[in-house]
């Protein structure tokens, strides 16, 4: 994979990347886009489920983040896609157990957790097109929300972690470690996860 870029490595990014390396690991583990059964009603089921974290959390990152940046425009758009009506993506249940976004060291953590699944989305998009026949037109935008920009807003967004003062790094760390945690909750409460992993692996 090449989308990370080769970037000067700041202490932000390393404290970020190794406090929520674990918690990267068991959602992964437990998302089912690799399972064998999993089809396009799991498919469907799943962006149900992220819509329903992704768009109050962008509600809360409003005044932090461009809303360029903003991936609920895409979940949306695949739902459509899916077969759902407006009314019944306006009547999706969201998620309020959100991680706290009460200042800019809060907004960096949960921002790093929401732009690095864009870098992950990119195998998911080629899984995805391999396994279910998506594209961006017919459900998997999401997947490759930025497309062409993927690597440029990922290194925009590492120029912005640059810049960053070192005494809010402790507290991002906080809320991206709460964004991948409560995530996972969530997904887990709208039952669109796998089991965990018995070994812990
Ligand atoms: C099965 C699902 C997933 C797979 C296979 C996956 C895979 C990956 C891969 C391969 C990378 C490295 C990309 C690169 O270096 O170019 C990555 C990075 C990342 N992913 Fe995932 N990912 C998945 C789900 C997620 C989810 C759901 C989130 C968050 C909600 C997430 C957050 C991140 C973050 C924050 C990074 C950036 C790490 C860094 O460079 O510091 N991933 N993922």
């Amino acid at each position: 994979m090449s989308c990370a870029p080769q970037h000067p490595r700041s202490p932000f990014l390393l404290a970020l990347r190794a406090g929520t390396q674990s918690s990267h690991k068991a959602l992964e583990q437990r998302l089912p886009f690799f399972d064998a059964r999993f089809d396009l009603h799991g498919y469907r089921a799943l962006m149900q489920a992220y819509y329903g974290f992704h768009a109050p959390l962008e509600t809360l990152l409003v005044g932090h983040q461009e809303s360029a940046r903003n991936k609920t425009p895409a979940l949306t758009r695949d739902l459509q896609a899916l077969g759902l009506s407006a009314a019944q993506i306006d009547a999706l249940p969201l998620c309020s157990a959100l991680p706290v976004v009460a200042d800019e060291a809060c907004a960096l953590g949960v921002m790093y957790v929401l732009e690095g699944s864009t870098l992950g989305g990119q195998v998911l998009k080629r899984a995805m097109a391999e396994r279910l026949g998506l594209d961006a037109n017919n459900g998997g935008a999401f997947l490759d929300v930025y497309a062409g920009a993927t690597g440029a807003n990922w290194r925009r967004f590492l120029e912005r972690l640059g810049t960053a003062p070192a005494s809010s790094q402790d507290a991002a760390v906080q809320a991206a470690i709460a964004t991948f945690e409560r995530f996972e909750q969530w997904l887990d409460d709208r039952g669109v996860l796998l089991e965990p992993s018995r070994t812990g692996h």
